[in-house]
């Protein structure tokens, strides 16, 4: 996309601090779900770094959304755009998921749920049946189901305190996946780094192919400034923007803690 300018179309309000927006870009592009585009959020130079967002749906029409979190300045500014209002968007960025296996079951925690929805999309034009795997902290964190219903993509629901669907977390529910006999399942995840680590850890040894999609702090989003890395398993690192933000789990080197890669526990803020 060399023509950065995108129009917002809409602006849903989804309740709590999330918020879905529909842009329509001067110069429509493909993309594979897991990439990523680079939003400028502010007019002036503040904030002066751009923020990435997943994908969340790309449609044949060439408009696209996003979904989002509000956590701080960035997205706060987001939050507020107006239908008509001109967003400075750099996209697609980075490496998407591989469309693989017979058997894929998407996991999503919270807004990582974001990228799942393109991918589902995608796996069914594929002809391929996707399940969903959805979990977050309450109810309020649980989102898009019924996009997923929309789409028949069957989906099971686990929140932490209970408020909805199966108590606990996300992988209580990938664990029978995985122990069910016949086809391996792929797994696609996305959701906050222990998640990541923790889908990563069950997929350990067996024969199912687990891609994760990452986050990092980011502030070139095309490789160059080498602010986004993780470890990588087999040494060096990996550019969360370049070489991901959708990896092979088998790729990172996960904190032996349980937690994730030690680069991705931020504390500051990326301005
Ligand atoms: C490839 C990629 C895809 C992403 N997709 C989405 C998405 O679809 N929806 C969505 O809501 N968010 C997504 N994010 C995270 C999003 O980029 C950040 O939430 C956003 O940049 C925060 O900007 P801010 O100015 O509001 O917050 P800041 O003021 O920059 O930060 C506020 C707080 O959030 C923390 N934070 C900021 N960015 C991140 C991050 N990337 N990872 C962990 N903690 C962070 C900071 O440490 C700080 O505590 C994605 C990040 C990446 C790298
Ligand atoms: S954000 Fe600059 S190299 Fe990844």
């Amino acid at each position: 996309m060399n023509d950065e300018r995108a129009w917002v179309v809409s602006r849903e309000a989804l309740g709590g601090e999330y918020y879905r927006l529909r842009l329509r870009p001067a110069e429509p592009f493909s993309a594979a779900p897991g990439q990523f585009a680079m939003v400028r959020v502010g007019d002036g130079l503040e904030p002066l770094l751009r923020r990435p967002f997943s994908l969340h749906r790309v449609d044949r029409s060439g408009e696209f959304e996003l979904l989002f979190r509000v956590v701080g300045d960035g997205t706060r500014r987001l939050a507020r755009a107006r239908v008509g209002d001109r967003l400075d968007v750099l996209a697609p960025l980075g490496r998407g998921f591989d469309l693989v296996g017979e058997r894929p079951v998407l996991v999503g925690g919270g807004v990582g749920v974001a990228p799942l929805l393109f991918l589902a999309e995608a796996l069914l034009d594929r002809g391929l049946r996707p399940t969903l795997l959805l979990g977050g902290r309450t109810d309020r964190d649980l989102l898009c189901h019924d996009d997923f219903r929309c789409l028949a993509v069957p989906y099971r629901l686990v929140t932490e305190d209970g408020s909805t669907g199966e108590a606990g977390r996300v992988t209580r529910l990938l664990q029978p996946e995985l122990a069910r006999g016949g086809e391996a399942p792929a797994v696609y995840a996305c959701g906050p780094p222990a998640m990541l680590a923790a889908v990563s850890a069950l997929c350990q040894g067996r024969a199912a192919r687990c891609q994760v999609s990452m986050e990092a702090s980011m502030a070139c989003g095309v490789g160059a400034c080498l602010g986004c890395v993780v470890p990588r398993a087999r040494g060096g690192y990996l550019r969360v923007c370049k070489e991901g933000p959708v990896f092979d789990a088998d790729q990172v080197a996960w904190d032996p803690a349980g937690a994730a890669p030690k680069k991705m526990r931020r504390s500051g803020t990326n301005s």
